[in-house]
């Protein structure tokens, strides 16, 4: 090791503070392991990047169990259903009435913030704005992490196991060497346009419109800023469309038969890209990734902060089970266990994109495939079941009965209508 570096030792080096790692960091602090929390952005910007906003009931349920979801029951709203809106008539699905489960709209920086504050509260270490991170020797029992902290001092960081939980574009996933690993990739031909607007909310519930001039997502984020997309090609710029146009597209989409968007300033845009990507496996040796490292979702399902937080449960009782048992067997599973929840939710979204977007050259037989199977999924209790089943999430995997977070998740999964 360089004598430069200050030495450290941890159980977990948590590489990324977004929704995988700083999860994962406070479930194992219920359970009495320690680790260290990096990454390379400030707490503000972490505290403050607007991202998507549904919290499935799985997540909320996590998060109330284990002392983190107060705030996103008393400032979030719990949403029963959603529309899917087509030809000017919006079908709801009765989310609560068919499965037993809402959905909670709490933005993903909310539920950040909470963990973060609850990771100071119980004396976490959580280290922003480092940089120059590299993971070392993780096919071995000693892996380690070396980072330069935001004071400059060289640190080395050794552990049992390192947690990748940086994302799509962080150094972890690039730690699985390309000769074991297979990257499932799918880029679509669009984008999304997504606005906050200073204005009343347009409709209670979340309305996905299909019109032939594309996709349009209505959302929320309080009862006076709304959140609200529409499908355009991925190399637009944002900044070349006045607030007029916007509003225009918007309306064209999906006002008509007595529903009418309220329209206010927009405070903020932006193109969101939209791809499919699962790497396998999930890690190598003592790395295991977690959240957008693994995999990457359009946001067509709301499914992203989900699945890193179900990563996140997964890997807890596999860490647990390996610390307090001194049984490998959970983290010798965890990749395949995380990734079959991971491509259920990688063919969700791309059902619902594939259903609710139009293709850019128009596409006639497309359009009317679209509109036959819209009916069909809201025209069905089989339908709007499959469509509320996905949308509330599915279950997650309870792999080791004794960990700390088991009766938490076993009790959200029995919910009932
Ligand atoms: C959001 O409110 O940002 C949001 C909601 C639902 C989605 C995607 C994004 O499917």
């Amino acid at each position: 090791m360089n004598a430069e570096h200050r030495r450290l030792r941890t159980r977990v080096a948590v590489i990324g503070a977004g929704p995988a790692g700083l999860m994962l960091s406070h479930l194992l602090s219920l359970s009495g392991i320690d680790s260290v929390v990096i990454d390379l952005r400030e707490r503000a910007d972490i505290e403050t990047t607007v991202r998507a906003g549904i919290l499935e009931q799985g997540t909320v349920d996590l998060m109330t169990g284990t002392g983190v979801g107060e705030r996103a029951l008393s400032e979030g709203q719990c949403h029963g259903g959603i529309g899917i809106r087509s030809r000017g008539e919006t079908r709801r699905i009765d989310l609560s009435g068919l499965t037993g489960r809402s959905v909670h709209l709490y933005p993903q920086h909310e539920v950040l913030k909470d963990l973060i504050a609850a990771r100071l509260a119980a004396g976490g270490d959580l280290r922003f704005g480092v940089s120059g991170v590299s993971v070392h020797d993780v096919t071995t029992d000693t892996p380690s992490v070396r980072f330069t902290d935001a004071d400059g001092t060289r640190v080395e960081l050794s552990c049992a196991v390192v947690a990748g939980c940086d994302g799509s574009r962080g150094v972890s996933r690039s730690a699985v060497p390309e000769s074991v690993r297979t990257d499932y990739f799918r880029a679509y031909e669009h984008g999304w346009f997504g606005i906050l607007t200073e204005a009343p909310p347009s409709s209670d519930e979340l309305v996905y419109t299909h019109s032939e001039r594309g996709f349009a997502l209505i959302s929320s984020r309080t009862p006076s800023v709304q959140r609200m997309y529409f499908q355009c090609d991925p190399a637009e710029d944002a900044q070349a469309w006045s607030d007029d146009r916007i509003w225009t597209e918007l309306r064209t989409r999906v006002n008509g038969n007595g529903f009418e968007l309220r329209e206010g300033p927009i405070i903020q845009r932006g193109v969101i890209p939209m791809r499919s990507r699962v790497l396998a496996p999930m890690g190598h040796g003592r790395l295991l990734l977690a959240g957008d490292a693994a995999h990457v979702v359009p946001p067509t399902g709301a499914k992203g902060l989900n699945l890193a937080v179900a990563d996140a449960a997964v890997l807890c009782q596999a860490l647990e089970r390996f610390f307090h048992r001194g049984s490998a067997d959970l983290l010798a599973a965890y990749g395949r266990t995380a990734a079959d929840r991971a491509w259920r939710a990688q063919h969700f979204s791309w059902w619902m994109t594939s259903m609710l977007h139009t293709a850019a050259d128009g596409d006639p037989f497309g359009l009317r495939r679209q509109l036959a199977e819209i009916d069909q999924v809201t025209g069905s209790r089989a339908g709007r079941t499959f469509l509320a089943e996905a949308y509330t999430g599915w279950p997650i995997p309870v792999t080791d009965p004794a960990s700390a977070i088991a009766d938490v998740i076993t009790a959200s999964a029995s919910r009932t209508p």
